[in-house]
């Protein structure tokens, strides 16, 4: 056997993967932790609990969901980065991973340094609103904003989050100087904002869903270039005078730098097998979105969108000019 096959035999034997021989011990041996870095109740939090009974069921031990919350996304974040690379600790990290390197200029880890396991679900955002305000469209949404300048609020879930990015576009393409407001996570928002006191802010479609059906908020804009099948009465940001407002945000999976290639590789797997459960599907689709095709939850096309989606966002973020620190 040449050393580098000898040198992964040993490694996988370890491991306890298949098609080597040895007495191993298997991976995993105990619970795995998935770190949510945005509040309990909201989208990375419905999506993580979606995702982890079947994760469990692939993987043979616990997958835990844990919030770690704050500055956007960012400490959750710092928690994984720092953890032991062995697979015990993952990150559901959305498209902050790839916002936040041009907004933190002291960040705590490298984003495109965690080892990508796969993409997740894509996510089309919606702008919502408090239920008493007066607009009944975008365009009146827009005049009204427009008189009352900072008067009017804004609510994101932390610089660096998926809110975040959907606010500053809106906030740059209409140059209105609304007041932005942070939180831990948009399932807080939510509740301030049922309450009347915040206006506005951009939520993640398959958290804001049923809170528009049932009338708890108002939705005037979808940021997709269709009107969604799931919300056929929402008009698209392009039909309401924002045709640059843009945004399909992204979920992913992640390890520490350093994680065995073929533990990477069984996550993966089981991150596969859980996107084609028919449930899972169900449960997404039921949120207006839907599990990535199956050649997106792999190491090598997660790589490349979180690589493409951090060249993508400096500029913009950086012509915004609003800095984390
Ligand atoms: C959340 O789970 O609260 C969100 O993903 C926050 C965000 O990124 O806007």
């Amino acid at each position: 056997m040449k050393k580098r096959s000898l040198i992964a035999a040993l490694g996988a034997a370890l491991l306890g993967l298949p098609g080597l021989a040895g007495a191993q011990p298997a991976w995993p041996q105990r619970p795995v932790t998935m770190i949510i870095p945005f509040a309990a109740g909201g989208p990375t939090d419905v999506l993580a609990r979606a995702l982890t009974e079947p994760m469990t069921r692939e993987l043979g031990q616990p997958v835990v969901a844990e919030n770690v919350t704050g500055a956007g996304g960012t400490i959750g974040a710092a928690r994984v980065a720092a953890a032991r690379p062995d697979g015990y600790t993952l990150l559901l990290g959305n498209i902050g991973l790839a916002t936040s390197v041009a907004l933190y200029r002291r960040l705590p880890y490298d984003p495109a340094g965690f080892e990508t396991i796969g993409l997740i679900t894509p996510v089309p955002m919606t702008l919502i609103a408090r239920p008493g305000l007066p607009a009944q469209t975008l365009p009146e949404l827009l005049a009204w904003a427009r008189q009352r300048g900072s008067e009017v609020n804004l609510a994101h879930a932390g610089i660096g989050s998926a809110s975040h990015l959907c606010a500053t576009l809106l906030r740059s393409i209409t140059r209105i100087p609304m007041t932005t407001v942070v939180f831990r996570g948009t399932a807080p928002v939510m509740t301030e904002m049922m309450a009347g006191r915040i206006d506005l802010t951009c939520d993640q479609t398959t958290n804001a869903m049923p809170y528009i059906q049932d009338g708890r908020v108002k939705a005037y804009a979808v940021t997709t270039a269709e009107r969604l099948a799931a919300l056929p009465d929402v008009a698209t940001m392009a039909e309401g005078g924002l045709p640059d407002l843009q945004v399909t945000i992204w979920h992913g999976l992640y390890a520490p730098h350093g994680t065995p290639a073929a533990v990477v590789e069984r996550i993966a797997r089981a991150l596969q097998a859980t996107l084609r459960d028919e449930t899972v599907g169900r449960r997404l689709a039921d949120l207006g979105s839907a599990p990535e095709p199956q050649e997106r939850v792999t190491p090598a096309a997660h790589r490349a969108m979180l690589d493409a989606e951090i060249a993508r966002w400096r500029p913009i973020l950086q012509a915004a000019g609003e800095f984390a620190d």
